[in-house]
C-alpha cells in the first residue's frame, strides 16, 4: 500500500484521505490496546497525540469521510500504569527559572536578604548544565542499591528500580568508602544525541515511530513495563543532588558531589564553583557556547548556593528550593501561519484567547496552539487571522505568540467576545484586572468542566487513569457533574450493565477495574490536596498549606469560612491576621463559601471522601507547634522571611497582628504599638535571641 503518512493535511486528496483515515484508525487501535491492555506502549504520549491530531485535521477537511469506527469517537487509551507508587522519603523538588542575567542578579540578592546577609557579603554558588531527561532516586542500603523511584508529582514517585539498574551509570554497589549506611541519590536519566540518533535510525528500520526528542526517547525507554527493553536503550545518570541520608554528606554542595564521584556516579564535567556571580554568569555563556557541540541536550544552567548549611536555612517555597534557580537558555522561536483564535474559559471564568496555528516544529516538539494572554495583548499584537507569526516556546511553559511577522490588511482580526463561548454569560473585568471573566460560575459548563479538571490533576486528587480527558468524556456522557460524582461511577456504573463502561468504545474490563481502584484509593485525602482541589480563587497550594497550619481540620476551616462572611466577625479578623493573607485572598476564599452551591458541591463531596486532619511538620519535638507567634520591629541575625518561614516549618502560625490569641510576640529593636498591646494582654514576649534558643 502507498504510504500517505508523509503528506501534509492540505495536500490529501479525497481518495489518500480516505486511505490515511483506514491507516490512522488501525493504528491507533493498535496503540491504544498496547497501552490500556498490554501496558506497554511502543510510542511516546506526544506522539501519540501527533497521530489523533492528524486524524482529526483530516476529518475536519473531509468530514464525509469520517469512518464508523473513528479514533475520534473514543476518548483514547487509559494512562495506566503498572508501576509501584512510593512516597517519597523527602519531595523532589522543582527549580524556579531565571530567563537573564537581572534575574539571577535578583536571586541572588533574594538568597542574601532571607539570610541576611550584607549585600556585598560573597557567597559561593555552584553551576552546573541543566540536562534535559528525567530525575530519578536512587536508594542504597549499606552500599546497595535497593529502590529506584520517578519524580511522580514530587511527593510520590513511582517504583522503577528494574528499569534503572540496567542503566550502565548507575552502580548496584557503591564503590570507596565512607558512604552512610542510607543514602538517597538524585539526577537526571537522559539519552545523548548520538545514542538517540541510533535509536531512531532502529525504529524506522523496524517500522516503528521515531521519538521526537532525545527526552522523549529516555521516557519512553525508562517506564517500559518490561526491563529488558530498557536494557536495549543507551540510557545515562548523573548525579546532582540527594534526599534522605543517614549522618552528614559535607559542608558544600561540590564536596557532596565530589564524593559521589569517588561512590561511582558519574557527575557534570562542567561544574564552576565562584563566589563572583559574573563570573558565574560568564560561565553560563560558555555552557551556551558549547551546547551544540555537547554530547547530550541541555536546557538551561543551574546555580546552587554551595554552603550546605544556608540551603538548610533557606528551605524552599512551593516546590522549589530557595537555594537553586534553573537560568535557561533563551526560547527557541518560529515563524508559521494563525489559523483562528479560540477562547478558552478557564475554571475561574478567565477567558484566554489561544491562537491555533498551522503545526510547527520548535525545539523538538511540534507546537500547534500557543497563548495570547488577554484582550490587551491582542491588541498590542495587532494580529489578524492568517497572519504569519513568530512563537517561541522556552521549556515547559506553554508557547506563546510574539509578534506579527507578516500580516495583510484584508486579513480579518481577531475580535474578543462580549459574551461567554460556553455559558453566554455577559463578560466582565474587574477594575485592576486585565482578565475578562465570565461570571457564570457553577451554570458555566465550561467552568464546570476546567473545575473536574483541576479536581483531578496531580497536585489536587491526582486519580490514576482519570485524566483531563477522560473527566471530559464523563461530563460529555452526563456522567459527572461535581466531583462527587466520580466517587459514585463505580456504583452507577453496576446499575446499568447493559450499558457499562467496559462494554463502551475505548475502555476495556481491564482499564475499568484499574479505575475504580485508583478512584477509590482516593477516599482518603489530605487536607492540603482536598482544598487546593476545590479550585478556589487565590487556593493555590501554597495558601492551602497556610490554611491547613492555621486551621488543622476541614470542619474547623469551613465553619470559619462561613463565619468570616460577616466582615466584622472574630473568624474574618483571624483569617485576615494571617501573615500573607490579604484582603484579595481573604474574600475570595471565604466568598467561595458564601455561594449555597458551592458549599453543596463540598458537602456532597465530604459524604464520599474522608480527609485526613492536618498534622503541623515536626510537631513531635516542636515546643512551637500551635502557637501563634507576631514578629515585630527590626531583626538583626534573622530576616523576616526566614523568621516567618522557620516558625512555620516548626508547626507554628504566624499572624500579622496582636490578638487575645497571640502566643508569643518576638520584638526586635523599634517595636512600637504592637510591643505595647501584647505587653496589655499579657503576651509573653521574646527578644530575636531568646527566640532563637526557644527554637
Ligand atoms: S537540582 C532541589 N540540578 O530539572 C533541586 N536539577 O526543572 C532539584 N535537572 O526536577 C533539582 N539537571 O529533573 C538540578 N543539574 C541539575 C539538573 C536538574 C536537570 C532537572 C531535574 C529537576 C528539573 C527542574
Amino acid at each position: 500500500m502507498t504510504d500517505f503518512s508523509k503528506i501534509a493535511v492540505d495536500d490529501l486528496d479525497s481518495d489518500q484521505a480516505e486511505k490515511e483515515l483506514a491507516r490512522l484508525a488501525a493504528e491507533i487501535a493498535h496503540h491504544d490496546q498496547l497501552y490500556h491492555d498490554k501496558d506497554n506502549p511502543e510510542i511516546s504520549d506526544s506522539e501519540y497525540d501527533q497521530l489523533r491530531i492528524r486524524n482529526e485535521s483530516i476529518e475536519k477537511k473531509f468530514p464525509q469521510l469520517v469512518r464508523p469506527d473513528s479514533p475520534s469517537k473514543s476518548i483514547g487509551a487509559l494512562p495506566t500504569s503498572g508501576f509501584k507508587k512510593v512516597k517519597h522519603k523527602k519531595s523532589m523538588l522543582s527549580l524556579d527559572n531565571a530567563f537573564n542575567s537581572d534575574d539571577v542578579y535578583e536571586f541572588v540578592g533574594r538568597v542574601k536578604r532571607f539570610l541576611n546577609l550584607p549585600v556585598d557579603e560573597k557567597i559561593e554558588f555552584l553551576a552546573e548544565p541543566k540536562i534535559d531527561g528525567l530525575s530519578a532516586s536512587l536508594r542504597y542500603e549499606d552500599g546497595v542499591f535497593v529502590q529506584g523511584l520517578t519524580r511522580g508529582d514530587g511527593t510520590t514517585g513511582e517504583d522503577i528500580s528494574e528499569n534503572l539498574k540496567t542503566i550502565n551509570q548507575i552502580p548496584n554497589i557503591l564503590s570507596g568508602e565512607g558512604w552512610p549506611n542510607t543514602l538517597e541519590v538524585r539526577g537526571e536519566v537522559y539519552m545523548a544525541k548520538e545514542d538517540f540518533q541510533t535509536l531512531n535510525e532502529n525504529q524506522v528500520a523496524m517500522g516503528k515511530q521515531p521519538f521526537a526528542n532525545p527526552r522523549n526517547a529516555a521516557a519512553g525507554s525508562l517506564r517500559q513495563l518490561d526491563a529488558s527493553i530498557t536494557k536495549t536503550r543507551a540510557l545515562r545518570f548523573f548525579a546532582y543532588g540527594w534526599g534522605e541520608h543517614s549522618g552528614v554528606l559535607g559542608s558544600t554542595q561540590s564536596s557532596v558531589i565530589d564524593k559521589f564521584r569517588d561512590w561511582g556516579f558519574t557527575t557534570s564535567d562542567l561544574i564552576f564553583v565562584s563566589s563572583d556571580v559574573d563570573a558565574v554568569i560568564k560561565h553560563y555563556d560558555l555552557i551556551s557556547e558549547k551546547r551544540s557541540q555537547l554530547s547530550y541536550d541541555i536546557d538551561g544552567v543551574v546555580y546552587k548556593v554551595n554552603r550546605l548549611d544556608y540551603q538548610d536555612r533557606l528551605g524552599m517555597v512551593a516546590r522549589a528550593p530557595r537555594w537553586a534557580i534553573a537560568h535557561k537558555f533563551p526560547a527557541e522561536k518560529a515563524q508559521t501561519r494563525l489559523n483562528a483564535v479560540d477562547f478558552q474559559v478557564g475554571r475561574t471564568g478567565a477567558i484566554t484567547p489561544v491562537a491555533r496555528l498551522e503545526p510547527i516544529t520548535v525545539g523538538g516538539v511540534v507546537v500547534s496552539n500557543a497563548t495570547l494572554h488577554n484582550a490587551d495583548e491582542i491588541e498590542r499584537l495587532g494580529i489578524r487571522i492568517g497572519d504569519d507569526v513568530i512563537i517561541q516556546r522556552a521549556g515547559d511553559v506553554i508557547p506563546q505568540v510574539v509578534k506579527v511577522a507578516k500580516t495583510n490588511e484584508n486579513n480579518p482580526p481577531v475580535i474578543f467576545p462580549d459574551r461567554c463561548p460556553s455559558c453566554d454569560s455577559h463578560l466582565v473585568r474587574e477594575d485592576d484586572d486585565v482578565v475578562w471573566r465570565c461570571p457564570g460560575g457553577l451554570i458555566c459548563p465550561a467552568q464546570r468542566v476546567e473545575r473536574l479538571r483541576h479536581f483531578v490533576s496531580r497536585n489536587a486528587f491526582d486519580i490514576d487513569g482519570l485524566g483531563s480527558k477522560q473527566v471530559e468524556f464523563f461530563f460529555n456522557e452526563g456522567m459527572v457533574n461535581s466531583p462527587a460524582d466520580i466517587f459514585r461511577l463505580e456504583e452507577n456504573d453496576d446499575a446499568e450493565p447493559l450499558t457499562s463502561l467496559k462494554n463502551r468504545e475505548g475502555w476495556g474490563e481491564l482499564s475499568v477495574r484499574n479505575l475504580w481502584a485508583a478512584i477509590n484509593a482516593r477516599r482518603r485525602i489530605s487536607m492540603d490536596r482536598f482544598l487546593f482541589s476545590l479550585g478556589i480563587r487565590h487556593l493555590g497550594q501554597q495558601n492551602a498549606r497556610l490554611m491547613c497550619l492555621n486551621y488543622l481540620t476541614i470542619e474547623n476551616f469551613i465553619q470559619n469560612m462561613i463565619d468570616a462572611q460577616d466582615k466584622e466577625s472574630e473568624a474574618y479578623a483571624s483569617l485576615l491576621s494571617i501573615d500573607g493573607i490579604g484582603e484579595k485572598v481573604a474574600d475570595a476564599i471565604s466568598g467561595f463559601f458564601a455561594e449555597p452551591q458551592n458549599m453543596a458541591v463540598v458537602s456532597d463531596l465530604l459524604e464520599q471522601v474522608d480527609v485526613d486532619d492536618f498534622v503541623p511538620p515536626e510537631t513531635a519535638n516542636s515546643n512551637i507547634a500551635g502557637k501563634i507567634v507576631v514578629f515585630t520591629g527590626k531583626l538583626e541575625k534573622l530576616s523576616r522571611q526566614e523568621a516567618k518561614a522557620s516558625a512555620e516549618s516548626l508547626g507554628a502560625k504566624v499572624s500579622s497582628s496582636v490578638s487575645s490569641k497571640t502566643d508569643i510576640l518576638v520584638a526586635g529593636p523599634g517595636a512600637g504599638s504592637k510591643l505595647k498591646k501584647a505587653k496589655e494582654l499579657g503576651i509573653a514576649t521574646l527578644s530575636e535571641q531568646e527566640w532563637l534558643d526557644l527554637l
